[in-house]
């Protein structure tokens, strides 16, 4: 990171896939360092893979010039990560598993790792003994209590949430979410990164799924009850939302996009934090989700996919 331009920050990223790599994506593209970091090698080169394409789609376009794609390509750097935590491991005195990195420059931590608690939580819990106390740690979590993710790092003032939407480089919205115990600042400073990574921010508060889950899901699950009852086929339905409400994408396409086993999930949690049987997740969801039908990144959801 010794080369890195002063006055851009410095931005980990943790998970490498669909929302981490988008991130990355636009990151890169507001000229920011980015430290790109997953479990597996495999799972780092295919994220930097997709960067790297994204970043040629921007200079076609001339959303970039070929000098400033060069200049991103350089600010990228990749680590390999494990989330398992050495029990009472403090960080001192422990030599970095990340040697070829200077986690000292890091300014903000984002995890894009899968949607379940103990994985994030474990994600903060490794990587905080060798980032710099100012740093601020940021959850792209999609439906998770911020307020209970910081309570599990030591750093609960300096914790938010940054919820950008898929595809990233494309979509405006980034959520901003202080949990309970967020200082302003914070919440001032994840402003300012997602602005200035050209994204719209827009400030909601800690309750389940924050607004856009909360409003978007149900939707989602109410239209596979629909194919569920057999009230209209998948394209019928999707039809009706992209013809009648000029929706952009129907909303079984849209769950094929997001990835059934996410939808299920953030239903889950909806069903879990409110206790009311409005949020349950529909039974041909569940069962898709156990078939292991996913959506675009398995080749077959709602619809089928050209695999990659
Ligand atoms: N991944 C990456 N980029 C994509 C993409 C995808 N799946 N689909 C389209 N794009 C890119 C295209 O490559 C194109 O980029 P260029 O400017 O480089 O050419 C750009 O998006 C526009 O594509 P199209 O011309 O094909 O435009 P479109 O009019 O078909 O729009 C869309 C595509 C933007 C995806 C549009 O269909 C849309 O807005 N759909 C709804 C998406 C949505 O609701 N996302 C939020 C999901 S919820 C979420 O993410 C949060 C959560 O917690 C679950």
């Amino acid at each position: 990171m010794e080369n890195h331009e002063l006055n851009q920050p410095t931005v980990g990223i943790v998970g490498a896939g669909q929302m981490g790599h988008g991130i990355a994506h636009v990151m890169l593209r507001a000229a920011h360092n980015v430290v790109l970091l997953d479990t597996s090698q495999a799972l780092v080169d295919a994220g930097a893979k997709r960067i790297l394409k994204g970043l040629a789609r921007d200079v076609e376009k001339e959303r970039l010039t070929e000098e400033q794609r060069q200049h991103a390509v350089a600010r990228l750097k990749t680590a390999i990560m494990s989330t398992s935590h050495p029990a009472n491991s403090t960080g001192s005195g422990r030599s970095s598993p990340f040697p070829n990195l200077d986690f000292s420059a890091l300014d903000f931590i984002i995890e894009a790792v899968t949607e379940r608690f103990e994985v994030k939580a474990s994600v903060f819990q490794v990587l905080e003994p060798y980032c710099p106390a100012e740093a601020i740690f940021a959850s792209n979590t999609s439906s998770i209590s911020i307020t209970k993710l910081a309570a599990a790092t030591k750093r609960p003032t300096k914790f938010v949430g940054l919820h950008f939407f898929n595809p990233v480089p494309v979509m405006k919205l980034v959520e901003v979410v202080p949990g309970l115990q967020t200082a302003p600042e914070t919440v001032d400073k994840a402003i300012a990164l997602a602005a200035s990574a050209g994204k719209t921010p827009v400030k909601v508060n800690d309750f389940p799924g924050f607004v856009s889950n909360r409003v978007l899901m149900p939707m989602i699950n109410e239209a596979v009850f629909c194919l569920m009852e057999g009230v209209a086929d998948a394209a019928g339905v999707d039809n009706v939302m992209k013809l009648g409400m000029n929706h952009p994408m129907g909303p079984l396409e849209l769950a094929d996009l997001i990835g059934l086993d996410v939808c299920r999930d953030i239903m889950l949690v909806l069903y879990e934090s409110f206790r009311d049987s409005k949020y349950r997740p529909c039974p041909l969801l569940e069962k898709m989700v156990a078939a292991g039908w996913l959506g675009c990144k398995t080749g077959r959801g709602f619809y089928t996919y050209p695999r990659e």
